[in-house]
């Protein structure tokens, strides 16, 4: 189903004391200003994920999300964490395929796909980032870049497995640099998006699949973003890390 969704992804920041008081102050800001329909997710570093859940564990608006996970169930793979370890402390969510991910671990299409399999079969929701670098953007040629990203990494699935998927638009030239894809250089992007997964799953798939922007997404921008009509929400990172930015994002819908 299309889902308004806020992700918050802290990445590599906040040790425990400030990862829980951020997450009290996020629950709180919900529980007193949100309504309506928005999801709110919270990706913490693993280490975190525990105490996390436990904070937000009683209300239905917050859910969590891993930053990742290892492709394989169990086994020599040290410094790793596997999917049902995730589902066995309640994680909903995991982000696949971050460009930072790919980019400094060399997470290539045809293991993202793995992963995509490894958190669908333990019945976890899969955040899929795709997107393009500043290079490939000025090529040109950035539409077919990002379709294939999608094609090799989730167009093995069934439709029932795809209907489960988010799809995350990061163009990486706005990641952390406070240069933000115009709202229609976003729409453009997301509503090509759609129509290829159309292409593949339907229309009432298509339209009916999450895709959320994600790059220097602020208070100040999050408005004209999300009323793009395929803008279906944010993932968000620097922002993600100061309480009163973050819900002041989930409330710009
Ligand atoms: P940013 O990061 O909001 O800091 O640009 C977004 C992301 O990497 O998910």
């Amino acid at each position: 189903m299309r889902q308004k969704i806020v992700a918050g992804n802290w990445k590599m920041n906040n040790t425990l004391d400030e990862g829980l008081k951020l997450t009290t102050e996020i629950a709180n800001m919900v529980a007193d200003e949100v309504r309506g329909d928005v999801r709110v997710i919270l990706a913490p570093p693993f280490i975190h994920l525990s105490q996390v859940k436990s904070l937000i564990k009683d209300t239905d608006k917050l859910f969590l999300s891993a930053q990742n996970c290892n492709e394989n169930e169990s086994g020599a793979y040290t410094g790793e964490v596997s999917t049902s370890m995730l589902s066995s402390i309640e994680v909903e969510y995991v982000i696949i395929g971050h460009s930072e991910r790919r980019e400094y671990f060399n997470e290539s299409n045809e293991q993202l796909a793995k992963k995509i399999d490894a958190t669908l079969s333990e019945g976890l929701l899969p955040i899929f980032c795709c997107g393009e670098s500043l290079e490939v953007r000025e090529s040109g040629d950035f539409i077919s870049f990002i379709c294939n990203q999608i094609n090799e990494s989730l167009f093995h699935l069934s439709t029932e497995q795809f209907s489960k998927v988010v799809i995350a638009y990061e163009p990486i030239w706005a990641i952390g640099t406070g240069k933000t894809a115009s709202s229609e250089q976003a729409q453009d992007v997301h509503a090509e998006i759609r129509k290829y997964v159309a292409s593949k799953y339907g229309d009432k798939i298509a339209d009916e699949t999450t895709i959320l922007y994600g790059g220097s997404a602020k208070p100040a921008n999050a408005p004209e973003l999300f009323a793009c009509p395929d803008v279906d929400g944010g993932l968000i990172g620097g922002a993600s890390l100061k309480s009163r930015d973050f819900v002041d994002i989930v409330k710009s819908f």
